[in-house]
């Protein structure tokens, strides 16, 4: 078969069996099919590649196929990759004493899941069984999934509307507003539930203090604080955990993404005693899950650990980030009129533009020259760059000069147009 009959097929097989508006916006945005991938780079149908910039949205912090991460998922695989579930399992022991090892002070308990969202629909289970409080403070703009949990702690209408009544008990306030936050949080707030930089909200990084200010308002009302690092976690911002930039310990922590080292799904719960006792002492199987803990997932999170602190990847975030923001901003900075700002910490970058649809247009002109990027879901002025962060310096040099290249041909066109 080639090129060409391939992607007409999947194309074909995705408007049939998958989901016929997606296959259009996609096939509409020149998305070719993905074949195979390594390290930095994607390749499609055609044997084309592409520098990885997205990072599947902060999955592949180690890169693709990391050979460490493979050898310990295949050597899980050969022994026992999914566990008989009425014995200890040992893998699961070595993620979650490795992760309390590593976490700000207090998070001694893990609860492994399998994405980003149960790990978030277990975090506000969690607080309900604590505090026997059922309001939830979030922030507009932010992102915690789309089980229907999470998603009615997800700051944006578009994506709660039609699967209303949801969870009672949030309450929105606006991102970085202490004012605002300190309205909100009362004697009745179980938990505020926060990210430390909103991803999908459009890379807003979260000021200094802000943490702190919500630490000290959940402390003053006996509510629990949860900090959302499916996105932030494990090194992506230039700290270990991103609320490490704040000097915040919260109650929860919540992990997925680069968690299974690119190569497993997995989620993360973690919690300190307290809320362990109150969820988990009077049944200990208050809350489960079948494949959550699989030895597979666990051992991948093992490795993704052991490599990240191995490779010096925390620090690598902010070297290469550094380089790879001085580029985009200097991009920019050429086309003053289209982009208003580039904002963002260690390799977690977003590029603000001006009007609607030039983030598109540039998407499309990066695509074409070997780069991928996406924009964020709640925002769409904004492309974000969470390249993985094994990306060598030259690579992030190429990546924000090819940028460069696409934003003036954006201008251009868009100046034949007017
Ligand atoms: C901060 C944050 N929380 C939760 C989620 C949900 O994770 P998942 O898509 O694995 O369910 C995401 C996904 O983008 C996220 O960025």
């Amino acid at each position: 078969m080639d090129a060409e009959q391939i992607h007409a097929e999947v194309l074909d097989k995705y408007a049939r069996h998958v989901n016929p508006y997606l296959a259009r916006l996609m096939n509409f945005a020149g998305f070719p099919v993905e074949a195979r991938a390594e390290g930095c780079y994607l390749f499609d149908h055609d044997g084309r590649r592409y520098l990885d910039c997205l990072g599947g949205y902060g999955v592949y912090s180690l890169g693709h196929r990391h050979p460490k991460v493979i050898e310990a998922v295949r050597r899980q695989l050969d022994e026992m990759p999914m566990g008989g579930k009425a014995f200890f399992n040992r893998v699961l022991a070595d993620l979650c004493a490795k992760l309390a090892d590593i976490a700000p002070s207090g998070l001694d308990y893990t609860f492994v899941s399998n994405s980003g969202t149960e790990a978030v629909e277990a975090a506000l289970k969690f607080v309900k069984a604590t505090t026997g409080r059922a309001k939830i403070v979030a922030t507009d703009g932010g992102y915690h999934g789309k089980t229907i949990g999470a998603l009615s702690t997800t700051g944006r209408e578009k994506y709660r509307k039609p699967f209303e009544p949801l969870m009672p008990g949030p309450v929105f306030v606006d991102f970085a507003d202490f004012d605002a936050m300190t309205r909100a949080v009362d004697g009745q707030t179980a938990a505020v539930i926060i990210e430390v930089i909103q991803g999908e909200g459009g890379i807003h990084v979260a000021p200094d203090g802000y943490l702190r200010h919500i630490r000290s308002l959940c402390d003053a009302h006996g509510a629990l604080m949860i900090v959302d690092e499916v996105q932030t976690g494990l090194g992506r911002t230039g700290k270990m955990f991103a609320c490490e930039w704040d000097g915040v310990s919260p109650d929860i922590l919540t992990l997925a993404k680069c968690l299974g080292g690119g190569v497993m799904p997995i989620g993360a719960t973690m919690g300190t005693p307290v809320v362990w006792e109150a969820v988990f002492s009077e049944n200990p199987l208050a809350h489960t899950s079948t494949f959550g803990g699989n030895p597979l997932a666990c051992a991948a999170g093992l490795a993704a650990i052991r490599t990240i602190e191995e490779e010096g990847l925390v620090d690598r975030a902010n070297e290469v980030g550094a380089v790879l923001k001085a580029g985009l901003e200097e991009a920019a900075g050429r086309c003053p009129d289209l982009v208003s700002t580039v904002r963002g910490r260690g390799l977690m970058l977003g590029v603000e533009f001006t009007m609607d649809d030039v983030g598109e247009l540039t998407i499309a002109q990066m695509l074409k020259r070997g780069l991928v990027a996406a924009y964020t879901l709640n925002n769409r002025r904004v492309i974000r760059f969470e390249p993985p962060l094994i990306l060598s310096l030259d690579e992030a040099a190429w990546a924000a000069e090819t940028f460069g290249d696409a934003l003036a041909e954006t201008a251009e066109v868009l100046a034949a147009l007017a």
